[in-house]
């Protein structure tokens, strides 16, 4: 096995239509990385594996490695500057050109790259819930040409794979539906899940997102492994 100090951390993304569930699924993966995670960090501290040390540790000794193991991101990330004018035009509070609004989901994530890279260098894996794809996806359903599109996320860190949460708007729709966001309606969720399937690469693994959430857990760290994202 790697050590982690040598390697970079792992760049996981899940993409996918609203309600798909991929945060569900990026916050359990994140979880299952971190305590997976435990035993490697105590041999470093030097206590031994044995079934008596890990049982006698404290929360607050273990908590300090979990963010270096691994981190779970968002975007649009909210809380920045530009974040916040996103939130607005989601909120449907603000009315926005279609380019600049596009042009603001890009810049949200250009403005974490350097922080990202660094976190990635560090031997932290990082697992981001929607990124450049729903970027392209969502502007291009507004009949944006998609070239244009493309362009403005054009030299962002490539992941080294996507989870593609695979539902049909219909079936979102059962979940309890929408909420009360701009993207969220019918019709257009299915013109994004069309453009979506279009922009599958070879990063890609596209997940019947209608089976259970442990059925797709299992499916998603067993892929991570198969793909030696997991330390
Ligand atoms: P979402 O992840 O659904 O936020 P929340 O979990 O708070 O509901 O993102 C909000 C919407 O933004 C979603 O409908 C997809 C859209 N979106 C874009 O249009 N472009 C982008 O670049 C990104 C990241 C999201
Ligand atoms: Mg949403």
């Amino acid at each position: 096995p790697t050590d982690a100090s040598t390697r970079r951390g792992a760049f996981i993304v899940f993409e996918g239509c609203d309600r798909a569930g991929k945060s569900t699924q990026a916050a359990k993966l994140v979880e299952y990385l971190q305590k997976r995670h435990k035993q490697p960090s105590l041999k470093s501290l030097g206590v031994g594996v044995g079934e008596t040390f890990t049982n006698n540790l404290k929360e607050s000794e273990t908590m300090t490695d979990k963010a270096k193991v691994a981190q779970l991101w968002k975007f649009p990330d909210r809380t920045t500057h530009i974040g916040k004018m996103i939130d607005g035009y989601l909120k449907n509070t603000k009315d926005l050109d279609d380019h600049v609004v596009h042009l603001l989901f890009s810049a949200n994530r250009w403005e974490c790259m350097t922080a990202i890279k660094n976190i990635l260098l560090s031997g932290t894996t990082l697992v981001v819930d929607r990124y450049a794809y729903s970027g392209v996806a969502f502007s291009a359903a507004k009949d944006l040409d998609i070239n244009w599109c493309k362009s403005s996320d054009i030299g962002l860190l490539t992941p080294d794979i996507v989870f593609f949460m695979d539902l049909e708007p219909e079936e979102a729709v059962k979940r309890g539906g929408y909420g009360k966001e701009r993207y969220e309606k019918l019709e257009f969720q299915k013109k994004a899940r069309k453009i979506f399937l279009d922009l599958k690469d070879s990063s890609w693994k596209v997940l019947d997102a209608r089976q259970t959430i442990p059925e797709l857990h299992q499916q998603i760290f067993e892929t991570a492994e198969e793909n030696n994202l997991i330390i």
